[in-house]
C-alpha cells in the first residue's frame, strides 16, 4: 500500500474512533468538538483546536491624537486579551480600511474625534468608500462606537447611527463618547468596550 493510501486509511480510522468516542463517552464529548482537526507526522498525530482564530474582529479607528491613539490602543488591548487568541483583532486606519476588511470581519468597533459636530473626514471616507459595496452583504453586522469628543459627541453618534442604520448593521453596545478633558476612566472604559466585542464574539453571543 502507498505512503499516501496509508495515511488516509489512518486518517478516515481515526475520524471513525472519535465518532465513537463521542458517542459513547460525555465527556470526550466536548473534547472531540474542540479536537477535530488531526495532522500526522513523523512524531505521531498532532490536534488542533478547531475554533481557533475562527472570527475576525475589525477595529477601523481614526486616531489623530495622543489621547486618541491611547483610547485606540487601549480598546485593542481589551480585545486582544479577551480573545485569548481565539478572535482575530485587526487595526485598521479609515483610509486604509475598505470594503473587503469589512466583509471579511464578524463584528466591528468604529472610533473617531469629533470634529465641528461630526466625525472626523477620515472616518466619513471609510462610509463614503464602503456603503454600497457592503449594503448588500453585511447586513447585521454587530458593531460598537468609542467616540473622542472635547465638549459634546452626539453630533457624531447622531451621524454614525444614520449610517449604520442605512447598512442594517447591528450596534450590541451603547456608543462610548469620552466626553470634556482626557481622564483615565476612559482607557478603562476603552479597554471594556474592546473585551466585550472580543467576548460576545468569542461566546458566539452575536
Ligand atoms: C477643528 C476641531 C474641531 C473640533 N470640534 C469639536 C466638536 O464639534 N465637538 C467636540 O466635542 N469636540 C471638538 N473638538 C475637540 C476634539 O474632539 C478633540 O480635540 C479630539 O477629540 C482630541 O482630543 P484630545 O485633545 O484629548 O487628544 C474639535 C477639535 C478640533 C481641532
Amino acid at each position: 500500500m502507498s505512503g499516501a493510501r496509508a495515511q488516509s486509511l489512518l486518517w478516515r480510522q481515526l475520524y471513525a474512533v472519535t465518532a465513537c468516542l463521542q458517542a459513547a463517552l460525555p465527556q470526550y464529548g466536548a473534547i472531540g468538538r474542540e479536537f477535530q482537526r488531526f495532522s500526522i507526522g513523523k512524531n505521531g498525530v498532532a490536534f488542533a483546536r478547531i475554533g481557533e482564530m475562527t472570527k475576525s474582529l475589525l477595529i477601523v479607528a481614526h486616531a489623530p491624537s495622543d489621547n486618541t491613539r491611547a483610547l485606540l490602543d487601549a480598546v485593542r488591548t481589551g480585545a486582544e486579551e479577551a480573545s485569548a487568541g481565539s478572535v482575530r483583532v485587526s487595526v485598521l486606519s479609515p483610509f486604509d480600511a475598505g470594503p473587503d476588511a469589512v466583509r471579511a470581519s464578524d463584528a466591528i468597533i468604529l472610533g473617531t474625534t469629533e470634529n465641528l459636530g461630526y466625525m472626523s473626514g477620515a472616518l466619513k471616507d471609510f462610509f463614503d468608500r464602503t456603503y454600497y459595496p457592503c449594503l448588500e452583504e453585511t447586513q447585521g453586522l454587530p458593531y460598537a462606537l468609542f467616540v473622542r469628543a472635547g465638549h459634546d459627541g452626539t453630533g457624531t453618534c447622531r451621524a454614525i447611527e444614520s449610517i449604520t442604520t442605512g447598512l442594517r448593521w447591528r450596534a450590541v453596545q451603547e456608543p462610548l463618547v469620552c466626553r470634556g478633558s482626557f481622564a483615565p476612566e476612559f482607557i478603562e472604559k476603552c479597554r471594556d468596550l474592546g473585551a466585550g466585542m472580543a467576548a460576545g464574539l468569542e461566546a458566539g453571543i452575536f
